[in-house]
Order: C-alpha cells, then sequence, then structure tokens
C-alpha cells in the first residue's frame, strides 16, 4: 500500500502483525504503576474503543502487557511501516492545503531524528506528547486527510474527537494538552490520567507539532548570553576571552557551548557522563575535551590570555570547577548551570567526590544517601558560587530549578528578605525586560516545500526586513534588531536544521508581521512554497509561568492564567490555522499554562489579512498584560504601539509613590 493509501484507511482494516521493537531506539522511561486493579480495567476498556469488537480479546491481553511492562498502553502494532519525517507538503493526500501542513508539522514532531522517544510518540522533555498512542495518530491523519475548509478538528489531548462543521476563516485544528479541573492537576494526577488514556503532558510543541529540533534552544541560549554579557561588559568591550562558566551537555545543555561560540566567549561546560560530553564533542557541538584539571587551568588561562573564542567540555563535576577558578583566581564573567535540577534524586544532579558510576548505584540502592550526598553538594556548589559572585561574577538562574533545590537543600542563596532568591532567573532578568517586554519572542517558520533552497531565499527575505526595520527602530531595541541580525547572517553556517526546512528568531510584532508579509509575496510570486509560521510557547503572551516565562511579573498575578488563555481565543479568531493550549511543559504539570499557534501562509490576500490580525494581537497581548503589571518596558512598548495603531486601546496603569504605602501600615 503507498504512503497515500494508508494515511487514508486511518485504522487498517485488518489487524497488523504484532511488531518487535526497533534496536537503537531511545525508549520511554517505564511509567509508574499508579492504577488500581479496576482502574488499570477502565484503561484497557478505553484503548479497545478504538477497535472493532472481533479484535478485543487478542489486544486486551497485549495492552494488559503493555500496560504492566512500560505503565502505558502506546498500542506500538498500530505503528505504520512508512517512514515517519516531514515530506513535502504536495506528498500528503489532502482536500486542505492547511490540513496538509499540519500533517506534515505532525510527521516532524514524529521523526525519529528529532524526537526523543519516537515509539512512544514522545517529542522531547522525557514526556512532551504528540499523541497518547498509535491510534490516535492513524485516526488524527485520516481525519487531516479528508477534512475541507470548512471542518475543524477537535483534539483533546492527543485524541481526535472529531470533525465539526465550520468556516473557511477558522482554524483547521483546536487542540488541548493536558487541561484538567484545577484541584486534580497534581503530578500524580497526570500520571494516573495518562495511564487511564485521557490525557497527556503536551510540554510545549511538542503537543502543538511545532518542535524544531535543537535550534530553538541554541538560538535561545546565544541570545540570554549576549544580552547577559551586555549587562557586565562597558559598551566598548567584546565578550573575546570573557569567561562563562556553566554545567550540563546533555538534551537541552547540550547547545550551551554552541551558543557561547555563536555569542563570541569562552565557555567551560562541566559534565560528569563521558559519554554526553564525547557526543556533543563528536557532534561538534563543543570545541575541547578535557578531562584532567591541571590542563583545563591552563587551556582556559592560555584562551583568556589570547582573547579567545572557544568551547571546552570540563568531563567531571562542576563544583570542583567553580573551586579550583577560585583558587587560582581564575575571573568568571558569566555562570549559571544547566544539571536537570527539576529532578534532583534520580540523576538530574551528580554529587561532587564520588564516581559517575558509584553515584548510579547509590540511587538504585541506597536512595537516601544519594539525597543526602546531592543536598550537601549543592551546599558546597553554592559557596564557591558566592565567592565568585563576591569579586564581580555575575550568576543566573536558567530555568532548571537550581536556585529552588539549593535553597531546599540549605543552602546560601536567599536575599536578605529571606523570601526571594539573592540571583536572578534569566527571564527575571534577560530575557524578561529586554525581550519578552517588548514584544521580542522566539518567532519560527519551515518551508513546507522542504527545499533548502525556500529556506535560503527566507533567511535573506528576513535578514532585509530587520535591517530596514532596524533603521527606523527606536534605541531601546536596537540590541534586540542586531542580535537577530547577526543570528539570521550566520544561521545557514551554523547548520542547525534537523528535520524540516525550519527557522527561529527573535522579533516583536512589527518585525514578525513584516517578515511574514514578505514571505506571503515571495510566495504569491512563485519564489517559494508555502510556509507555516509558528512559535516557540515560551514567549511574550502565549504563556502564564510564575516560575519561568512571567517571572518578571510583579503585580501579583502570575499565579493566574488569564493571559494565555486570551491569547489562544484571541488568535484562533484572527487567523490561526491551527491553535493550543497545555498544561504544563518546561517548569512541570499544573505549574504552567502555555499556547501557541501554527499559521499557513499560501500567498493569497486573505492570507495577507490574517497575519496581519493574528500576529498583532499575538503579540501585543502579553505586553499589554506586561505593562499593566507596570513593567517599564513593556509600558514604553504599548504606548508606542498604541501610538502606531489608532485602534488599539490600551488600559495603562497608575503608578503609586512608594512613600505613600510606606507610611499606611
Ligand atoms: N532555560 C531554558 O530555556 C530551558 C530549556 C530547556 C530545559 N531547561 C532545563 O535545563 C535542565 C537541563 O535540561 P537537559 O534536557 O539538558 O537535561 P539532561 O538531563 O539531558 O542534561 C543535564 C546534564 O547535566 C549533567 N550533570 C548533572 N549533575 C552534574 C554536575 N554536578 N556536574 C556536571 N554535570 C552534571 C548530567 O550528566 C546531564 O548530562 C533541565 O532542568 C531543564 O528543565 C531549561
Amino acid at each position: 500500500m503507498i504512503f497515500k493509501e494508508e494515511i487514508l484507511q486511518g485504522i487498517p482494516s485488518e489487524l497488523p502483525e504484532k511488531k518487535e521493537y526497533p534496536k537503537e531506539i531511545n525508549r520511554a522511561p517505564k511509567r509508574k504503576d499508579i492504577l488500581s486493579v479496576e482502574e488499570k480495567q477502565l484503561a484497557i476498556r478505553n484503548s479497545l474503543r478504538y477497535f472493532p469488537k472481533i479484535w478485543h480479546e487478542e489486544l486486551a491481553v497485549e495492552f494488559a502487557m503493555e500496560l504492566k511492562d512500560f505503565g502505558r498502553i502506546y498500542m506500538y502494532r498500530f505503528k505504520p511501516e512508512y517512514g515517519i519525517y516531514a515530506r513535502s507538503i504536495k506528498e500528503y493526500p489532502a482536500n486542505s492545503q492547511q490540513a496538509a501542513a499540519i500533517m506534515l508539522m505532525i510527521q516532524n514532531n514524529l521523526n525519529p531524528d528529532v524526537a526523543q522517544h519516537p515509539e512512544e510518540l514522545i517529542t522531547y522533555g522525557g514526556n512532551g506528547a504528540v499523541f497518547q498512542n498509535w491510534a490516535q495518530y492513524l485516526l488524527t491523519m485520516q481525519y487531516l486527510a479528508t477534512m475541507t475548509d470548512e471542518q475543524t478538528l477537535h483534539m483533546y489531548s492527543g485524541h481526535p474527537m472529531g470533525l465539526f462543521p465550520s468556516s473557511k476563516e477558522s482554524p483547521r485544528v483546536i487542540v488541548t494538552n493536558g487541561l484538567m479541573i484545577p484541584n486534580h492537576s497534581k503530578p500524580d494526577d497526570w500520571e494516573k490520567y495518562n495511564a487511564l488514556g485521557v490525557t497527556q503532558y503536551g510540554q510545549m510543541t511538542a503537543g502543538s507539532f511545532m518542535y524544531i529540533g535543537p535550534q530553538g534552544i541554541v538560538h535561545g541560549t546565544t541570545i540570554t548570553l549576549m544580552n547577559a554579557f551586555r549587562k557586565v561588559l562597558s559598551n566598548d568591550e567584546s565578550s573575546k576571552g570573557k569567561i562563562f562558566l556553566t554545567a550540563g551537555l546533555g538534551g537541552m545543555s547540550g547547545a550551551q557551548p554552541k551558543a557561547g561560540n555563536i555569542a563570541g566567549c569562552i565557555s567551560v561546560a562541566a559534565e560528569v557522563n563521558p559519554k554526553a560530553a564525547t557526543k556533543r564533542h563528536k557532534q561538534g557541538w563543543v570545541d575541547l575535551l578535557i578531562d584532567n584539571m591541571d590542563e583545563l587551568i591552563t587551556r582556559v588561562k592560555q584562551a583568556q590570555k589570547n582573547k579567545e573564542v572557544v568551547s571546552i567540555a570540563y568531563i567531571g563535576n562542576v563544583v570542583d570547577v567553580w573551586e579550583k577558578f577560585d583558587e587560582e583566581n581564575i575571573f568568571i564573567h558569566l555562570g549559571s548551570d544547566q544539571t536537570s535540577l527539576h529532578i534532583p534524586w534520580t540523576g538530574g544532579y551528580y554529587p561532587v567526590g564520588i564516581s559517575y558510576e558509584e553515584s548510579n548505584r547509590l540511587i538504585r540502592e541506597e536512595p537516601d544517601l544519594f539525597k543526602e550526598n546531592v543536598q550537601e553538594t549543592l551546599r558546597r556548589h553554592a559557596k564557591a558560587i558566592n565567592k565568585h559572585t563576591a569579586k564581580g561574577t555575575y550568576f543566573f538562574d536558567y530555568g532548571n530549578a537550581f536556585l529552588l533545590e539549593a535553597s531546599r537543600a540549605g543552602a546560601d542563596v536567599m536575599a536578605e528578605n529571606n523570601i526571594d532568591f539573592r540571583y536572578p532567573s534569566y527571564v527575571q532578568d534577560i530575557l524578561g525586560p529586554m525581550c519578552f517586554d517588548y514584544g521580542f519572542g522566539p518567532f519560527r517558520w519551515v518551508c513546507t516545500s522542504g527545499e533548502p533552497e525556500d529556506l535560503d531565499t527566507t533567511d535573506q527575505i528576513a535578514m532585509g526586513v530587520l535591517t530596514k526595520v532596524m533603521a527606523n527602530s527606536p534605541k531601546e531595541i536596537q540590541m534586540q534588531m542586531q542580535d537577530n541580525i547577526t543570528w539570521i547572517k550566520d544561521a545557514k553556517k551554523n547548520n542547525m536544521v534537523v528535520g524540516s526546512q525550519a527557522r527561529i528568531l527573535y522579533a516583536d510584532a512589527e518585525g514578525r508581521i513584516k517578515i511574514a508579509k514578505a514571505f506571503n509575496d515571495a510566495i504569491a510570486s512563485d519564489k517559494i512554497g508555502p510556509i507555516v509560521l509558528g512559535r516557540d510557547h515560551h514567549d511574550v503572551s502565549g504563556t502564564d509561568s510564575p516560575y519561568r516565562e512571567t517571572s518578571n511579573i510583579y503585580d501579583g498575578s502570575k499565579f493566574t492564567a488569564d493571559m494565555a488563555i486570551h491569547n489562544v481565543i484571541g488568535d484562533s479568531f484572527r487567523g490561526a490555522t491551527w491553535v493550543s493550549i497545555h498544561n504544563g511543559g518546561g517548569v512541570g504539570w499544573g505549574e504552567v499554562m502555555n499556547g501557541g499557534f501554527g499559521m499557513l501562509l499560501d500567498g493569497t490576500p486573505e492570507a495577507e489579512i490574517q497575519l496581519k490580525k493574528m500576529l498583532f494581537f499575538d503579540v501585543n497581548n502579553g505586553i499589554a498584560r506586561r505593562s499593566w503589571a507596570r513593567n517599564e518596558e513593556a509600558l514604553f512598548a504599548i504606548k508606542r504601539e498604541m501610538e502606531r495603531t489608532p485602534n488599539l486601546k490600551v488600559t495603562i496603569p497608575n503608578l503609586v509613590e512608594d512613600k505613600l504605602l510606606n507610611d499606611l501600615f
């Protein structure tokens, strides 16, 4: 059966053979065995409703085994035989080009070169699911292949509820992931309801079909480092020869050395797992691999002296590096950490003075002792960082819960008021005020032709547009424009494409709209094929996340989720091709609400109207909320936007004198 026929048949008419689990595939960890016997029966009953009754006897036994062995029912047998990757849009069977674009994006998220656990339909982050099981995938692709531009597919946590009549202007797909009644959103609720097959953790771009591989995290880390250097260097100083010290060369953290090179500094990333460090070295993501402390010290001093741009992986514990650099009086300009402190007791963070192998034994056999060692290490880690910051190092938390876990371990990381941490998070100090509050965020696009030449053309178009916009932009945002022009100039050279032909850059509403319009014009004149626009959820307006994206909101509203909900509703009737809203993502289930969109540009005048309406709202919704929270940069940005756009009327806060409040209570 050819690809198109297989897609069109959905659930096959004959029961497919049971399959061997493919070799060399990174399998998802076994999930918690959390269901009671009655709940396990319910999970099987739920999974069998996708299939005709005559298969139930055979499948019930098989699915019960999956539940026992893996904690979830993935329905491995139903994974299709054809290769899963983003094909050119023309290769998909479809009555709607918009639906074909969504199929392409789904297949990209499940491509084994892109996805972390492809057999379990997990794109990234250990649990970021596109679907809960293969039946949902098959049915969704069938619906997309048969739907028209007058229907909308509603998807509940991977499950395609069905096609409903709508209109050409409506989104083709509405996605929700992990939405729960608020009192039922504890981590174990995810374990339970996911095992029952009724919800899933969509992370951010996994469950919204908008993941583009490691390019996103490299770009985000580069922007963070460039802006962090800006905070500590004077205008005429270069980052060359200046040190950025950090830890971790794993899934996301492996982006740090590459970003360090693009930002133009010396980066030192300690990594306890020799395999992870060697992998990044082999992939060309880090220049040097050093496993000896004396050699590290000599090489770092040489790099400082010669004002080099170089990335160094040190195989060992990062605490040793912080302590030794202090003894040797090596000045660190920037310090951070990207170990996995969101999971400190199961191998996310390794204790100092104990070998990697011995640590892994302790995790399995003596978990309490392991925990004690981790907490002792965190106290030492913070102590060494404090010595450096006393000498002038700028340290920031990079969204990995370092300060949270260090504080829980009793480390000296609290501010004088004993409420705040003594160091900022990267969003509080860098991305929030320098990017999000001005509307700058991770805009991305995918060339649906699959042609690298189309990506080159779009890079050129984007660079031209940003250069023009920058010429007339106020000084407050010139740096952000410049950083992204520099990035897009070198984007091809950095060789970041994995999977679909995709690009990311940070732009504000004006930049995003002008780039999108220029793409639509180029499509209309046949210079390039159709383009999918989207963004990471880690953005200005899409995400309410008090410990990350909205950590620089100080009016008490950071624990509300109105902004994310308004964003997804607002985008949906302004022209998005699909929208999604998720519970969880990034910092954890129950801790964040995040939303995203996808929009197909097809070169038509309708697409031009829609891109202008939707991108304008998608950015300015968040700036309005940030300005109402009294953020100075957002107040500047929204007032500027109101001057340019007479139809925009946003409520502006009146500021109150501190003295008035100090005298009140
Ligand atoms: N800021 C952001 O935008 C952002 C984005 C994604 C992930 N994160 C967070 O960053 C963290 C890292 O994510 P990841 O996917 O790279 O995780 P990962 O587990 O793949 O990598 C972490 C690495 O740190 C190493 N490590 C642990 N303890 C160490 C120590 N004491 N010294 C040296 N090396 C040590 C581990 O061996 C591992 O390879 C997570 O907490 C994640 O939530 C932040």
